[in-house]
């Protein structure tokens, strides 16, 4: 089974593929229903192979074994009855011998099979021990833990940070240091691919860094309480999750541990701009979302589905907000007026953001491009555009784009 692992995965994703709702349209543009099954069928066929061999070597002993143990019984039994027939034994003997027969008969080989069973079993148990003993590498590594100071703005720092994904070469961070300072708001500027995402990742410590160490209110990350840690954060990841349940639960899941009280939800909806919507739907903040389990739920579109995300960070109302690429399906005014919100609402809190539409970072107070894993440059917008370097040069080519459009009209 284990041996056989890649196959099975592999025959699971293509036909999931599928029947996957989110991509039903390019399967069916692409026409690609006949490359999925034909692709099935030839692992399904190296599979089969494989497993077939393993049955029929299973069942050629098991016959093997069922033919020798009625060979064997037909032998006593017929031994017994010619000594009945020789006058050896009464004729109620030969009921008595061969029912122990059978009865010890049956014994046996339900301790065979038993222990085949067991032995069967312990091999797939030796799969589930030897993932159990799987160690989780991003662990708090001193004795008593640190809890953050929840409740005001916190400072960090990356110092020296390198790093490369798990069984990858490649440092896909390259020795940052970078500070952000209690109430800052960093923008995290970068073609795609440069790092910004993954730099989030190691703040948030889902990942620890391979080199250097990250600060936050002058401890290393790794002498905090995780689950502590991560409270500390709001965060919107670029793929965000989307769940089959109601929109209040949807935004809840911001913060689960704490209490809901009256009005924080709708409060989070409209900091996220996603009141409007929420209030047109049929059953407002109480309506099933997507059709999985309700055949009456609601499909969202990506900009909604990403307000009520910004909306679950509001609602955490975590002292370090992060956004990464936040407004990217949103609609320019929706994305306007969420910027807008943003910095007014952002008060002391420390924060991070991502976008790729420059005129954004402009509300930051400190605009951080990175390329290639590097911070190539730093500092506000308009020391940015008089140095006159990479992200003059973005912003230009963005500037000239509406420019032109401008002119066309
Ligand atoms: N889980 C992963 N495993 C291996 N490499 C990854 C993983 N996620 C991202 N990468 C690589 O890291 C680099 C930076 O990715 P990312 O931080 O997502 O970029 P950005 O958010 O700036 O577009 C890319 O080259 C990408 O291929
Ligand atoms: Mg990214």
């Amino acid at each position: 089974m284990r041996f056989r692992s890649i196959d099975r995965r592999q025959m699971n994703y293509y036909s999931e593929l599928t029947v996957n709702k989110d991509l039903a349209k390019e399967i069916r543009m692409y026409n690609l229903g006949g490359e999925l099954t034909s692709r099935y069928n030839s692992v399904f066929d190296k599979y089969y192979k494989g497993l077939k061999s393993l049955i029929v070597r299973e069942n050629v002993w098991q016959i093997a074994f069922a033919v020798l143990s009625s060979l064997l019984s037909c032998f006593f039994f017929a031994y017994i009855a010619l000594g009945v027939f020789e006058g050896k034994y009464l004729i109620g003997d030969y009921s008595l011998y061969t029912g122990a027969l059978t009865s010890i008969s049956g014994s046996v080989t339900a301790l065979i099979t038993t222990s085949a069973t067991i032995y069967e079993g312990t091999l797939f148990i030796d799969n589930l021990l030897s993932f159990l003993r799987e160690k989780n590498h991003v662990v708090t590594r001193v004795k008593d833990p640190l809890v953050p100071d929840f409740g005001k703005a916190h400072t960090i720092e990356f110092r020296g940070v390198s790093f490369a994904y798990p069984g990858t070469e490649k440092p896909v961070i390259d020795r940052v240091d970078l500070t952000i300072k209690a109430g800052e708001t960093v923008a995290l500027v970068g073609l795609n691919g440069a790092g910004k995402t993954t730099l989030i990742k190691l703040l948030t410590r889902l990942y620890d860094p391979t080199e250097g160490e990250i600060y936050l209110d002058g401890h290393d990350l790794r002498d905090y309480d995780l689950t502590e840690l991560r409270r500390l954060f709001g965060i919107v990841f670029q793929d965000f999750g989307k769940y089959a349940f109601t929109v209040r639960e949807n935004i809840r899941l911001g913060a689960l541990h704490r209490e809901e009280r009256e009005g924080d939800i709708t409060h989070a909806a409209t900091r996220a701009g996603a009141d409007a919507f929420i209030d047109r739907l049929d059953n407002g903040y109480n309506t099933n979302l997507m059709r999985y389990f309700d055949r009456n739920g609601t499909e969202l579109s990506g900009g909604q589905w990403q307000k009520l995300c910004l909306a679950r960070a509001f609602y955490s109302n975590a002292d370090i907000i992060i956004l990464d690429e936040p407004t990217a399906s949103l609609d320019p005014i929706a994305e306007q007026e969420v910027f807008r919100r943003f910095d007014e609402l952002r008060g002391e809190k420390t924060t991070v953001f991502v976008s790729h539409r420059l005129s954004s970072a402009t509300i930051a107070s400190k605009i951080v491009v990175l390329e290639n894993g590097h911070v190539e440059e730093e500092g506000t917008h308009r020391e940015l555009m008089d140095q006159n370097g990479k992200y003059a040069e973005l912003f230009r080519i963005q500037a000239e784009r509406y420019l032109e459009e401008n002119a066309g009209k």
